[in-house]
């Protein structure tokens, strides 16, 4: 099958394109630097002649209210329209698990009308909602800095390895489209603020996190149970113990933009 992946250079999107070529498939990795660019339109009927399935792994580079609006709706709405006059028959987006309760957040705000166009579009399509990365976790640290510490409020979270990411988004690619959302989460639960204060240990990052239920995450107030998937969430198989001694580990995090996934 050709199966183009928007945002193939980014971290998910080049495990993925390397996944599904593995798996015999005809890869594409689009993205602005092999002259597809969602936003403006350029390269992208081009890009689609022949594709099957297309898969939306991209991630607007400026994470401002405004910016992120503005990319994921004008770029889902090209992507869709352009896939509709190219007969594609499975559009996979990647999303966030509780997306729909943390519309206090701009960049959240950004994900649920990304949702509403592929939900409203003609084209088969499969939400992939995902817990966050394990890749993203001292990210979190840095967008939620007052006064130099970090305060996060003590929450359960599932976050999960972007390899294990990439493995459920090829498996939900190859399939038929759920026209529906799917879950996927991390093999284990942990504290937020404990979880990031690990990593930073990890990191020999000396900052302080503090346990703070008032603080918000992305700029919304999250409960208890807000970034956990439902039971029947697929999980990853791989341990935040196991991963912290592989070389994803060693890079730090993937680059901090403000209001954090
Ligand atoms: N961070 C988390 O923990 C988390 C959790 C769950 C879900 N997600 C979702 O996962 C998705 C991917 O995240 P990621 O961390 O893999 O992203 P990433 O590494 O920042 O990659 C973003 C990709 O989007 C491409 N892109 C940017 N502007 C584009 C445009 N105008 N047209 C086409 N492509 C464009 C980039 O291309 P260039 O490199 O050329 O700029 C890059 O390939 C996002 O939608 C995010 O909401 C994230």
């Amino acid at each position: 099958m050709k199966i183009v992946v928007i945002g193939g250079t980014g971290l998910i999107g080049s495990k993925l394109v390397n996944k599904l070529r593995e798996h015999g498939h005809e890869a594409v990795a689009a993205a602005p630097n092999t002259g597809v660019n969602t936003l403006t339109g350029e390269g992208l009927a081009e890009v689609l002649k022949s594709a099957s399935v297309v898969v939306d792994v991209s991630n607007s580079p400026s994470w401002e209210d405004a910016a992120v609006l503005n990319f994921f709706v004008t770029s889902t709405r090209n992507l869709l329209t352009n896939e509709a006059a190219a007969g594609v028959k499975h559009h996979v987006a990647l999303s966030v698990v509780g997306t729909d309760r943390l519309s206090e957040s701009g960049y959240f705000r950004a994900k649920i009308a990304q949702e509403k166009l592929i939900k409203e579009s003609a084209v088969p399509y499969t939400i992939v909602r995902a817990t966050q990365f394990f890749e993203f976790v001292k990210g979190i640290a840095d967008v939620s800095m007052i006064d130099g510490k970090v305060h996060l409020p003590s929450v359960l979270f599932q976050p999960m390895a972007a390899e294990d990411v990439a493995t459920a988004v090829s498996t939900v690619a190859e399939g038929p489209p759920a026209n529906g959302m799917v879950e996927i989460g991390g093999p284990e639960q942990f504290r937020v603020d404990e979880l990031v204060r690990r990593r930073l240990v990890s990191l020999k990052d000396s900052r302080e996190v503090v346990a703070d239920p008032n603080a918000l995450y992305s700029g919304a107030k999250i409960s208890e149970k807000t970034l956990v998937p439902g039971n029947n969430a697929r999980l990853g198989e791989t341990r935040f113990e196991t991963w912290l001694t592989q070389p994803a580990a060693q890079i730090p995090s993937v680059p901090t933009k403000p209001n954090a996934a």
